[in-house]
């Protein structure tokens, strides 16, 4: 994010504002975990692929026991996917979708030749589901959520975050219309959530951040954001 924590612009454009060390920094995370989860839109906006580099971190997961690629997770109530994206021409591990039975059945049958669809009949996909899911069937124990704004709120908001990898670039875009790390939703969150800082790393200008973020027990513990 930019120092004003902005993640995009207002156009939501694929802004590259971010470093080789930064894009480096993010295939390392990427490459420990067994799942990558992505929002429909950063899906849709960025049009990434979800892999990694020819380097030696395909080679660095086979040794640890997991497969070369983690598997691909997309989220979407709608399930308005464009099976045209280049996600869907990469072959290079299981492609997951968590979405409701309001996708198109034209758009279904277009993304059962590509992935594999886990549809509920809520309007909402189950996010704790999802996960258990992962896990059950997948064997999935770490996640990397890559955003956007919208599923990470989501996710922190349910208590399913326990860690945040967060670059501060150095940028100021401005404006309230442009996203920040939780996107463009007025209300707050129902309470503050806790973090700790366990590691900074500076390159350049850039601020590399871990922290860990600590889940809610009871809600009289946490401190109320308004
Ligand atoms: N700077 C960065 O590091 C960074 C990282 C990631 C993304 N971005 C930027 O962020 C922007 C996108 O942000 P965003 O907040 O619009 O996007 P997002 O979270 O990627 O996508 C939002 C969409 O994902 C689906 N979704 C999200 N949460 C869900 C949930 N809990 N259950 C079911 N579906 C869920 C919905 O899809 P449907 O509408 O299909 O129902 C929702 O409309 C892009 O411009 C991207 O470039 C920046």
């Amino acid at each position: 994010m930019t120092v004003d924590g902005k993640i995009t612009t207002r156009n939501f454009s694929p802004v590259d504002f971010t470093s080789r060390e930064d894009k480096l920094h993010l295939f390392r995370r990427r490459a420990l975990a067994d799942a990558v989860l992505i929002g429909h839109s950063t899906l849709r906006r960025d049009n990434v692929r979800l892999g990694l580099p020819k380097t030696d971190l395909c080679k660095a997961r086979t040794t640890r026991g997991q497969t070369p690629y983690p598997i691909r997770v997309i989220v979407s109530n709608e399930g308005k996917i464009d099976n045209q994206l280049k996600i869907f021409q990469t072959d290079i591990s299981p492609i997951l979708i968590f979405s409701t039975t309001r996708m198109p059945k034209k758009i279904q049958t277009a993304l059962r030749e590509k992935a594999t669809l886990h549809l509920t009949k809520s309007q909402h996909v189950d996010l704790v589901a999802m996960l258990q899911k992962l896990r059950s069937v997948y064997n999935v124990r770490t996640v990397a959520c890559e955003g956007g704004a919208t599923l990470f709120r989501s996710l922190l908001e349910r208590g399913l975050v326990d860690r945040l990898n967060l670059t501060i670039a150095p940028y100021l875009f401005g404006g309230a219309n442009a996203p920040t790390l939780t996107g463009l939703d007025k209300t707050f969150l129902p309470a503050s959530v806790r973090c700790s800082l366990i590691d900074m790393r500076v390159v350049g200008d850039e601020c590399f951040l871990t922290y860990r973020i600590y889940r809610r027990k009871r809600a009289t513990s946490t401190i109320r954001t308004r």
